[in-house]
Order: C-alpha cells, then structure tokens, then sequence
C-alpha cells in the first residue's frame, strides 16, 4: 500500500525544474540542428579544403587557389579562387557524412563571389549516392566588378537521398572568387533562412523544456583559453563569426578524431531565439577564465580576467538591456528588440580547485553588484562522490553560492543506490542544478556504451529523488542532448540522428514523462511511512498540479516482475471515478531504439478506474508508469 498525502504540499515544483543541455558534441550543431549541408562551406578548417574535392579533365595548375587575407579580414581570412582555363572543372562537397536529401523539397543556395569580368557560370547539382543527379539549377553572376557580392539561387530536389553530395561545375573561362558557399532546405525551424532542423527542434518542444543550458559542457572552456566559447564571436553575419576547432576534435571513447569545427552558424542569438520559440528560460553557460582542466589546465591570469567578466556583463545587458544601451541595441539590430528576460547564467562548466574559487568570486562580485537578483550557478566540478567534489561544495555553500551544478555520469547501480542522496541535504543554502547527468553502462570507459533501457529505468529511479526533493534541487538537465548515427563522441545520447531522421532513446521519453508531468508542489508518497527508495525495486516521487487540478504519481518498477500496487489516496479532495497511466517498459533491460524502430520503448497510454480515493494497479515488470489522477 502505498499512502498519497494529497492536500499537503512539502515543495514547490519550480515552472523551469526539468530542462535540456545543449552541446556541441556528437554533430549537435554543425552537422546536426544546425541545418546547413556544406561542410565547410568557408574554407576556413585547419586544412582548407577539408570536405572538397576537385575534379577535373586535367590538372590545371593554379585554376583552383585557396587564398589567405588574414590581414584584411581576420573573422573569415580564406577564400576561393577559380581560374577557369581548361575545359572541365567541378567541385564537390561530400557534406557531413553525406547529405540528407528529401523528393521535392526545395533548397537554397548561396555564395559570395567576386567576378570582374563575365564568363563564368555556375551549374549547381545535387548528386545521389550512386552519382546521379537529383537536382540542378545554372547560376549566372550577376554582378561583374571587384566587390564581394552574394547571390542565392534556389531549386527543388527530384529524389530522396540520405547520403547525397553537391557540386559546382563551372562552365565558361574567366576568373571567379568564392566564399560562404552554402546550401539549406527549405523547412527549417519555422522556415527561417539558414535556420535550424525542424525534425529536431521538434522533439526538444515536444517535451516542454523548463530551459536550455548552452553552449556546453566542455566546449565552453575548450582545449585551451584561445578556443574557449566566445560568445560575441557568435553574432551577427555568419561570415563575420570566426570558426574554430571543436574541443570535441579529438580522439576520445576509442573513437577516432573527425573533422569537427564549430562554424557558430548556431550562435548565441539563434539560442535565444530557440530558447524562445520553444518557451524554455537560457541558460547561458560562460568561460570563468580556465580552460578544460581535464586537458590543459590553461588560467588566465587574474589581472586579466576582466575581459571575461565584461563578457558575462555584456551578455545580459545584451539579452535583457533596452535598446538605448550597446548591446540591447545589438539585439534589436538582429532582430529582437524585445528583452529575452534572461535570469540565470553559469559561470565555469566543470572548474575546481582554488583557481575556480578565486576566479568565481571575482564574477560573483561584478555581476552582483550590477544585477542583484541575477542567479548565478556554480560548478561542482564533478559527480558528488569524492574529495574535490566535498571541498568544492562545502566552499560554495559557505559563500551562499545560488546554485551549484552537480554532473553525474555513472553505473545503473550507482543511480538507484543515490536516488535518496537530497533525502539529507541542508535545506536552506545554496540550491541544486543537475546539469548533466546520464547512466553510462560501463563507468570504466566514460562515454563508450550507448544508453538503453536499462539506463532510462535507473535515470528515472533517481530522477523520483530529485521531485521529491524539488526544494533543493531546482534544476535539472540530461546530458548529452543529441548525436549523430555516423559522427559520435559520447554513445549515451537523448536523441540520434541520421541525415534525414531522428529519434529518441528511452531516457528520451523518461525526460519529456517527467518534463510534462511536473505539477506544481511536491507531496508525500510513503510505503510504511518512508519514501519508496528502492523497497520490493520500487521507487516513487507525487506532485499536484494546481493548474490542472491533478495528482500525478510516478513509479519506478525495477524488478523483473508485476508489481500489484494499492494506492491510498488520503485527503480532502475529491477524486474522479476515470484517471489515466502512462507506462513506458520493455522486458529486456539491453533494449535500444533505434532510427529504424524508433518507438519500441515508448509510453502507452490507458484509462484507469479510481474507486472513492483508492486504485489499485499492476506495474509492468521494469517498467516506469506516469499516473494522473484528476480531482473533482
Ligand atoms: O556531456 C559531455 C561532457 O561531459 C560535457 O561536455 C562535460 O561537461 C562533461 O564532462
């Protein structure tokens, strides 16, 4: 029997509790929700004709350049140079891992170019995998002098392809130079040019996300100081926002390193907008001037941390600052002269040590001073297991830290054994966000197994510890968010994409169960007076919401068998006779979806019969069922 206090709430639910974190890892951005098809489309990674090749009748020596002018252009140094001689030039973009191509969709191209005479054009073709042409238009400059121009042109897609290419014959003798050579499909996110994938940004509004942490995770601090995330670098023209190596280039979980570059065509105003469009809070992650500790250990040196701090100083001026002031002035310039109401932003991802304190304080001080109800998160450093872990936290608790962000990433057992860790917490400090967290199925090699059913069941286990616990855990976010079927760092991954599709894993629909269940206040559900943490492999976590007039339990089943359960529904409300449970289970803990099946662990909804304040209920061996109970 499991006892439901329903008249009386011991939390508040916060409206922005259960949230997403967005990263730059696995072809997040490039290659992923940013839906541009051109890999490289300025030239502009370490090698410069990474994702080119060239093809030709005969080598023309000198008829295809990449010239350098870094000193007159230092945002978007490289361009490309034809000399158009001989009698057959073509050049081909192999797109990431190929491009996803969709029957009678059009797509939009566009370059910058400079042509000082006629004689050039451009035959633009879309090439399936077998070489065949599935989509083609002729561009003629127009413009014939020494100026850059750009020019776009668009045409529609005659058959469907996952792994497509594009080309650019040149027809015609002359000179041509080119740069921002760029491709997008007509549906993007809302239609907007050069936008986002809808298919994707779908799935993140489909779970009603309190807010969206970005730009990461470690890409904040990059390798090294000089390829921090630098958010004034990700404004305003694309072709202003200067490209640098992802922090995720590297060889990592056995996996080798891949082309991966961050173009910013997803910058900070495009997250703001996202954040918008799908009614999530930012939640802007910043450099607090250390660079990846797990890497290189780079600290700017105090005396110089000033530009940092202004950064933070100017990001909210720049989302919240009217447009009298330089940076509101920005905003309304690219388009949004509404504030975006930011209230919250971290400083430092996963810092520690004295360094981080010291470097904190400074932050802490300068944007206090300015914003005083700013929230300001801090970082935990790592999973709250450890010595680094207890300093750090005991030193940010003492200095009334708002929040601290606690990362987890650890075994299915390790989830379940902590899912009563904030049972004990002090109650009335520095708050929690649980900004990154994922069961990773072998601890030993962080990052290397996929996420499965099994992972879900222990994530939502825990995830009953932090509802229940909702006045001190405020946040929470799973992590990493996206990944790409053929360009992956990280396995444990929310949502997987091809080129063409996407899908989510069952902690997908764990999250977005929890996300759109999340009620208003917190009340007591017992089993012999003490919280369900894991009796008979049960665990469990009840909200009310207020604005609906419902009672919505959660349970966990952790066992390989039926679990009958009596609910006691003790209160003063009244309760209506019909409620409804969504049960998300699998009998097999190593189950996965995937792009081909992509709902075999996905909640099914049934009616159940509620009879005065009692209801008795079966739970489906490892199962996580979502109950709404209505009031009348
Ligand atoms: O989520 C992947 C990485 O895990 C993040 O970049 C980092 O913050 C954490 O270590």
């Amino acid at each position: 029997i499991l006892k439901v206090k329903t008249d009386q709430s011991i939390a508040k639910v916060e409206p922005n509790m259960w949230g997403v974190f967005f990263e730059d890892i696995n072809f997040g951005a490039d290659g992923g929700i940013y839906a541009e098809l051109i890999k490289n489309r300025s030239f502009e990674f370490t090698k410069p004709l990474m994702g080119w090749s060239i093809q030709q009748n005969k080598s023309n020596e000198g008829e295809v350049l990449v010239v350098n002018r870094k000193e007159v252009n230092e945002t978007n140094p490289r361009y490309l140079q034809i000399k158009k001689e001989g009698d057959n030039l073509e050049l081909a973009n192999e797109g990431f891992k190929g491009m996803g191509i969709k029957k009678g969709l059009r797509y939009d191209f566009s370059m910058l170019y400079r042509m000082p005479v006629s004689g050039i054009k451009l035959v633009l073709n879309l090439k399936n995998s077998q070489n065949k042409v599935i989509g083609q238009t002729t561009l003629t400059p127009k413009q014939t002098d020494n100026s850059w121009q750009k020019q776009a042109i668009s045409f529609t897609a005659t058959e469907t392809d996952l792994k497509a290419k594009f080309t650019i014959q040149f027809e015609g003798k002359g000179n041509i130079d080119l740069d921002m050579i760029s491709l997008f499909p007509q549906d993007t996110w809302k239609n907007r040019p050069q936008g986002l994938r809808a298919d994707m940004v779908q799935m993140l509004a489909d779970m009603k996300p309190g807010f969206i942490r970005f730009p990461g995770g470690c890409i904040v601090e990059g390798t090294d100081l000089a390829n921090r995330y630098q958010w004034k670098n990700t404004i305003g023209p694309i072709e202003n926002r200067k490209l640098i190596m992802n922090r995720w280039n590297i060889e990592f979980a056995h996996r080798p390193a891949p082309d991966y570059f961050q173009s910013f065509g997803l910058g900070f105003f495009e997250y703001f907008q996202l954040a918008e469009d799908i009614g999530s809070d930012a939640l802007p992650i910043l450099n607090c001037g250390m660079a990846c500790q797990y890497n290189s250990g780079e600290v700017v040196a105090l005396n110089e941390l000033d530009p940092y701090v202004q950064d933070a100083l100017d990001l909210i001026e720049f989302a919240n600052g009217d447009i009298t002031t330089k940076w509101g002035k920005k905003r309304a310039e690219l388009g949004h002269p509404k504030p975006f109401n930011l209230k919250m932003m971290g400083i430092g991802n996963e810092n520690w040590g004295p360094q981080y304190l010291e470097r904190l304080a400074i932050f802490t001080k300068a944007i206090k001073a300015k914003y005083p109800d700013f929230k300001l998160i801090t970082s935990s450093g790592t999973a709250p297991d450890g010595d680094r872990f207890d300093l750090l936290n005991t030193s940010l608790r003492k200095s009334k830290a708002d929040f601290i962000d606690e990362h987890y990433y650890r075994s299915a057992d390790w989830f379940l054994k902590n899912a009563g860790h904030y049972d004990n917490y002090p109650r009335n400090e520095s708050k929690v966000f649980v900004g990154e967290y994922a069961v990773h199925a072998d601890s030993k090699i962080i990052g290397a197994n996929r996420n499965n059913w099994q992972s879900a069941l222990a994530a939502a286990a825990l995830m009953t510890g932090l509802e229940r616990n909702a006045d001190v855990v405020q946040m929470a976010s799973y992590a990493p968010l996206f990944a790409h079927v053929d360009a992956w760092q990280w396995a444990p991954d929310m949502i997987w994409v091809d080129n063409l599709k996407v899908y989510g894993t069952p902690d997908y629909y764990v999250q977005k169960l929890f996300a759109t269940n999340k009620g208003t206040d917190v009340v007591l559900i017992t089993a012999n007076q003490k919280n369900l943490i894991g009796q008979d492999g049960l665990y469990a976590s009840a909200v009310v919401d207020k604005a609906t007039n419902e009672l919505i339990i959660k349970i966990v089943n952790t066992e390989n068998k039926a679990q009958t359960i009596d609910l006691d529904l003790d209160g003063k409300k009244k309760i209506k006779s019909t409620g409804f449970i969504d049960e998300l289970e699998n009998g097999n803990l190593n189950q996965l979806n995937s792009i081909e099946n992509p709902q075999t662990v996905a909640p099914k909804r049934t009616t159940i019969s509620i009879k005065g304040k009692k209801v008795n209920l079966v739970l489906k061996p490892y199962s996580f069922n979502v109950i709404r109970i209505p009031f009348s």
